[in-house]
């Protein structure tokens, strides 16, 4: 049996968003989206649609403790800990490097939750699966009851969240041609292909796995019961740029101009990519003007304020505004 544990506020909306479609080459009636960064908990986005699946798991297991892994900056990580703290769980996570070398954004957050941090030092994707297994049998030693929930929040259970976002979406946009979606460790990809048909799911590659492709299939088929295979997805490879840390200049532009026609904020590494990608996808003509296109924001701003590059830049475009000190209020 398995066990959903509601976490979020649904149905999440969808507005038009008329400025950025005429500003990227669609018709100004084209583009909606998907405000799945209003998801409710711990700051919201898409994580907590899977979390919604793994943490129930978790609790039907009869587990105390939960233990992750991520990036410093893992949106996943930070949902995890607000996850735990609203069910009552303690949360461990598993991140490479040492203390210190990160403060803001995510990191304040997972603090602000009562998570603990094991830091595993130089750690590639084996090594911190690794020590989150040591970590688990060190809890275990304790005589925690712990429940591992896998690297990004992805497995085939926690597809089923994001099938569900494609149900949504299927009723709130019933012509929509294309949805646009970063992709991940997967399973947001795979729960809307489920739902929606691969052929109506556009992914932009963020550079978190080698190669999503078998991946997102994998989950797919297993949470909506019919074979898709790789073949059969569209996923741009042309955003990922240096991967996670890396912030290549076209995402950087998608995101300040989605602020600046539609007030709509991105985040550096995944949407402000998801957002580039459909860009290039409309140059290219993958999406075409005059179709019903919707962007899928899957949240992930306190990123923002933990990606120095990206606070940097967005303060540089600050314009000054020259106030003239001689004009007296009352005098010409
Ligand atoms: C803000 C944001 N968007 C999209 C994704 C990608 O989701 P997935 O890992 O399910 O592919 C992530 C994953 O970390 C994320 O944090």
């Amino acid at each position: 049996m398995q066990s959903r544990v509601t976490l979020g506020t649904w149905p999440t909306p969808v507005e038009p968003a008329p400025r950025l479609a005429a500003a990227i080459g669609l018709r100004p009636g084209d583009l909606w989206v998907k405000r799945d960064d209003l998801t409710g908990l711990g700051a919201g986005g898409n994580k907590i649609r899977k979390l919604e699946w793994t943490i129930g798991a978790a609790l039907a297991e009869g587990a105390d403790t939960v233990v992750t892994t991520g990036a410093p900056q893992s949106n996943h990580a930070r949902l995890t800990a607000a996850a735990a703290a609203r069910t009552g769980l303690d949360a461990v996570l598993v991140f490479p490097g040492v203390p210190g070398t990160s403060r803001s954004g995510n990191l304040a957050l997972d603090g602000l939750f009562g998570a603990r941090v094991a830091w595993a030092g130089d750690a590639g994707p084996d090594g911190l699966a690794a020590a989150a297994a040591r970590v688990a049998r060190q809890l275990q030693h304790q005589g925690r009851r712990v429940a591992v929930i896998p690297f990004g929040g992805s497995s085939s259970l926690a597809a089923r969240g994001y099938a569900e976002c494609g149900r949504e979406l299927l009723d709130q946009v019933p012509d929509l041609r294309t949805a646009v979606v970063a992709v991940g460790s997967g399973a947001t990809m795979a729960g809307l292909v489920a739902a929606i048909g691969a052929d109506r799911v556009l992914g932009v590659d963020t550079g978190a796995i080698p190669d999503p492709l078998p991946t997102v299939a994998s989950f797919a088929s297993e949470a909506g019961g019919t074979l898709v295979t790789s073949a059969q997805l569209a996923v741009r490879r042309d955003q990922v740029g240096g991967g996670y840390g890396d912030y290549p200049a076209q995402a950087a532009a998608a995101l300040q101009l989605a602020a600046r026609t539609e007030g709509l904020v991105l985040d550096p590494v995944y949407t402000a990519r998801a957002l580039a990608g459909l860009a290039a996808a409309v140059r290219d003509g993958q999406v075409a003007a005059g179709q019903r296109t919707v962007f899928v924001h899957t949240g992930g701003l306190p990123g923002l304020f933990g990606h120095a590059a990206a606070i940097e830049q967005a303060q540089h475009g600050l314009e000054q505004f020259p106030l003239d000190m001689k004009r007296r209020h009352g005098k010409a």
